[in-house]
This record gives C-alpha cells, structure tokens and sequence, in this order.
C-alpha cells in the first residue's frame, strides 16, 4: 500500500468511494469539482493493483486550523491498518504546514483517540457549525462527537 497525493486521475475513484460513504452517511458528500478544487490537500492509500484503497482530505478553516475530511477506507481494506497510515500522513501534512489544530466530527471516535486525538465538544469549532452543522438534515440529532488533536510546531522545544 502506498500513501501518496492525489491527482487528477484519482477524481473519479474519490468520488466513488466518498458517495459510497456519503449513502451510508458515514461521510458529508463532495462533489467531483469540490475535490478538483481542493485536490492538493488529498491523500490517497493505493494498493498494488494500483486501486484507490482509502482518501483523505485536510480542509483548512483558518491558517490554525483544519478538518479531517472525507476519510474513507474501501470495505474491501478495512480494518487492516489502512486508516491508520493514511490519518498518520495527513497528520504530517498537517505538522508540514505548521497548522497546530486539526479536528474532526466522527462517529469512529476509538480510531481517532488511537492516533492521539481526544474528545472535545463540537462548539470549540463555530467555524465548522456555520460552514456544515446549519445546513446539514440531521443538524438536531446529529450523533457526531467533535475530536481534537493538538500538533506540535517545528519552531517549538
Ligand atoms: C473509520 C475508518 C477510516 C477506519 O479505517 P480502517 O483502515 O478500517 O482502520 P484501521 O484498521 O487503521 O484501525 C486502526 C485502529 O482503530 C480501530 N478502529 C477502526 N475503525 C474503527 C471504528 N469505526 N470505530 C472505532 N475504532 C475503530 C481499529 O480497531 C484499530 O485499533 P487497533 O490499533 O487497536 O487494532 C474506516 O472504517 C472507514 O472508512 N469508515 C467509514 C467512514 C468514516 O467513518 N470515516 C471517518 C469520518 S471522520
């Protein structure tokens, strides 16, 4: 399995797997232009026959501060560390852009404690209640918990 960026080819495959999640609603849907136009901030997991295994995207609210989004693993690779990888390099994406705040809204709140993220509550980020939570269906029962990490800075000891 190899972690990499994504690229124009990838487009189709992540939008595959994103609406895949996104019927399930495990995932917010994107459109095939909303990740053209933020495709340098994807990661993709492609396996040896060279197939998508898993996205990722890092959506930036403010220069200190980024989401989590769109992390899909295929049920094909689930399970099998696949996740992991991928979360751990969008984390060093992250430390590389000097971006000290990444959080999500999940419902796989255990695998993001694993990779050091604690609980917090989803008003620490009015940013992401006003761009998703206002207009999202299931806004008033909405069973998401909100997951910081904090990143340490190069420029700190
Ligand atoms: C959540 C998801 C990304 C995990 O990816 P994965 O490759 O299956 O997970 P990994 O195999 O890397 O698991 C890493 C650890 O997290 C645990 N874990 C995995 N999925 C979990 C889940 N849904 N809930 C709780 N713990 C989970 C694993 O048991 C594993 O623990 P271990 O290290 O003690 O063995 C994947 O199941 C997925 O695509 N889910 C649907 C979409 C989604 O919910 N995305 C997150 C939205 S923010």
């Amino acid at each position: 399995m190899i972690i990499r960026s994504a690229q124009n080819s990838d487009i189709p495959a992540l939008l595959r797997l994103v609406s895949d999640h996104a019927r399930r609603g495990d995932l917010l849907p994107r459109t095939a232009l909303s990740i053209r136009d933020t495709l340098a901030d994807w990661l993709v997991a492609e396996d040896e026959n060279g197939n998508i295994a898993a996205c990722v995207s890092l959506l930036f609210y403010t220069a200190v501060l980024a989401e989590v989004r769109s992390l899909a693993v295929s049920d094909k690779y689930k399970g099998n560390g696949v996740g992991r990888k991928l979360l751990a390099a969008l984390i060093a994406r992250a430390q590389e852009k000097q971006i000290p705040t990444l959080f999500a809204l999940t419902r796989a709140v255990r695998f993001f404690e694993k990779a050091g993220f604690a609980i917090t509550q989803k008003e620490d980020f009015p940013e992401k209640i006003w761009r998703d939570c206002f207009i999202c269906p299931v806004k008033e029962c909405c069973d998401e918990t909100a997951v910081v990490l904090e990143l340490a800075m190069s420029n700190e000891q």
